[in-house]
């Protein structure tokens, strides 16, 4: 059976959702940044081996991500899955991980990398809005899409509404997504592009605001 090890930085709702999905895969530890992150104590209630690199008290990103694989390699994972990991990760660290790890991201990528996804959504005015598990480049938050979701944008939203309406689905993909990887039944192509065995495609059109 494959494992994981699934990295976060604070409440650990994603890495909740991957916990409770009855993967095919063992999760072989939760490994956080910040000692006070509380998705670690949802893990250890449910027995799961966790571990904390303080990213502070490492004198730069290099030696940071060195002793955060160093760690994550103590426990041999198949895959990492950052789970609202909120550190960017050096080249280095991405390479020794090239086709391992896989992130999830609260925005219909390409679109809004980066930080506070839906305030700028709503900002833009745009209908539709959603998330996106990919796999890691070192082109922050633009590696190989592997599944998104996509949810309508509603005229009373407020950044909370809309975020809890994107968090929904987060919580839908990535465990499918993680369970893909563990099955075998996509990788990572040579040429970075997500290699499928079963496609199965998406089979209908939202419009947001609704046809008339
Ligand atoms: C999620 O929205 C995730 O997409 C983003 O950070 C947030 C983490 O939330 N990367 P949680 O810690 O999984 O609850």
């Amino acid at each position: 059976m494959k494992s994981i090890v699934i990295l976060i930085s604070g409440r650990g709702s994603n890495m909740q959702a991957l916990l409770e999905a009855r993967l095919p895969c063992r999760i072989a530890a939760v490994i956080s940044n910040r000692a006070d992150a509380k998705g670690l104590n949802i893990a250890r209630a449910r027995g799961i081996a966790t571990a904390v690199v303080e990213h502070r008290d490492y004198a730069d990103r290099n030696s940071f991500d060195a002793a955060l694989a160093d760690t994550i390699d103590t426990y041999q994972p198949d895959f990492v899955a950052l789970a609202g990991f909120m550190r960017i990760l050096t080249p280095d660290f991405v390479a020794r991980y090239h086709g391992k790890l896989v992130n999830i991201h609260p925005s219909l990528l390409p679109a809004y990398s980066g930080l506070n996804t839906h305030a700028r959504a709503l900002h833009d005015g745009v209908k539709i809005h959603g998330c996106t598990v990919h796999f890691v480049t070192p082109d922050l938050d633009h590696g190989p899409i592997i599944i998104q979701a996509a949810v309508p944008v509603l005229y009373h939203d407020t950044e909370q509404s809309l975020a809890a309406r994107v968090l929904h689905e987060e919580h839908r993909i990535y465990p499918q997504a993680v369970r893909w990887l563990c099955k075998g039944q996509i990788e990572l192509s040579e040429d970075g592009r997500v290699i499928f065995q079963n496609r199965k495609q998406a089979s209908f059109t939202m419009f947001s605001p609704g046809l008339e």
